[in-house]
This record gives C-alpha cells, structure tokens and sequence, in this order.
C-alpha cells in the first residue's frame, strides 16, 4: 500500500459531512472525534461549506480534514490553497485528474466503472472512491475488480450503514468506507452530539 493507502487504511471509516451550518459541523466532528473517528470529508453543497471547513481545521482536532464535492480542477485548487488533507470528488474529468497530477493535495475520485478507473490509473491514481457503492451493487463490483486491478484500492462511499460497513471493509481490496449514517440531518437537526458519538463510535468498533 502506498501512504495514502495505508493512511484511510488507519482511518477506516470517512463520515461524508453535509455543512448545514458552520456551528453545527463544528458540533458534528467533535462529537465524531469523541467517538474515536479520525477524519471528515466536509461537502462543498452548502453556501458556508468553505467557511465551515476552515473553522473545523482551526479547531485543531486530531482530525484530518478533506474536502468533498470537487467537481472541478478549480474547486481542487482552492481545496490544496487552504491546505485540506485529502479531496473527494463523486466522479472523474481529464481536467480535474491532470490538475491533481503531482499535488501534495491526495485526490480520492470517485469511479464506477473499469473504464473510469482505467482513466484514473493514466493519471497515477491507484486509490478510488467506489461511488454510489450500494447502488451499484459493490460487494460484486469488488470482486470483479480485484482480478484485472489487483493493486488498486477502493473506499466504497453511498449506501453504507454500520451494517454493511464490517462486509466492505473485510474486503481486500477496500482501505476504509465513507458515508453520511453516523451524522443524518434530523441527528444534525435535533443537536443530538451524543447519538452522534454513539454511532461513530460503532462504526470504530467494526
Ligand atoms: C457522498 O456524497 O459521498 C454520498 O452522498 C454519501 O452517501 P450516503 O449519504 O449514502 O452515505
């Protein structure tokens, strides 16, 4: 595994955050920290997600902290100019991929097919986003993979629960998982921190 590999590989689980509001991500990853999660992926789908993402970074969390919904090669750039961790975007361009090329800044795109993966290894990426993972059926996509791609390494994303999680991860060919079950909206909604805890803290313990 190479370094971004094993680095998700000790994550483990990538909780996808939905910035509702700036407080409310900061609620949101302390109460995930407590429960022993060690990253978050902040979604660029919010008018605050920036402002968001940078008070989360200067909390100072033992927390890395990436940057979802990069759609973009210019998106990407602004990502790697506030000095995220890691980048996840829901699918491949040639643009976002060559501006990605040699950036301190890891990029996790997200693939569904053989032939976008094959795109992705053109540009030296060997670690995916598997995404909508349940949608398209990952545990059989896995497998099928695992024969012509048996160095690349995935983070299956979209449909995992604390149910599902322990079936992907097993996998060899999986570093870790995403996902937005630990932190739902009606959780976000009614401040319930400690249900959030106790969720991360399950999805730890896989
Ligand atoms: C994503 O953007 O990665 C997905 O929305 C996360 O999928 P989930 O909400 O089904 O976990």
């Amino acid at each position: 595994m190479n370094e971004f590999q094993k680095s998700l590989a000790e994550l483990k689980i990538v909780p996808v955050v939905t910035p509702y509001t700036v407080q409310s991500t900061i609620e949101m990853t302390k109460a995930m920290v407590a429960g022993g999660i060690g990253s978050v992926e902040i979604t660029l789908r919010t008018d605050c997600a920036w402002d968001a993402i940078k008070a989360v970074q200067d909390l100072g969390l033992p927390v890395k902290v990436g940057v979802g919904t990069i759609t973009n090669a210019n998106l990407f750039a602004q990502a790697e100019a506030i000095q995220a961790d890691f980048a996840v975007s829901p699918g491949i361009s040639n643009k976002l991929l060559a501006r990605s090329e040699g950036s301190l800044l890891p990029l996790l795109p997200g693939i569904a097919t053989a032939s976008e993966l094959m795109q992705g290894m053109d540009y030296g990426i060997s670690t995916f986003k598997l995404f909508p993972a349940m949608a398209i059926n990952a545990p059989a996509l896995l497998s099928s993979f695992a024969g012509p791609f048996p160095e690349i390494k995935f983070c299956p994303t979209g449909g995992v629960t604390t149910e599902n999680a322990a079936g992907l991860l097993a996998r060899p060919n999986v570093v870790c998982v995403g996902g937005s079950w630990m932190v739902s909206k009606s959780l976000v909604e009614s401040g319930d921190w400690s249900e959030i805890s106790r969720i991360s803290a399950a999805a730890m313990a896989i």
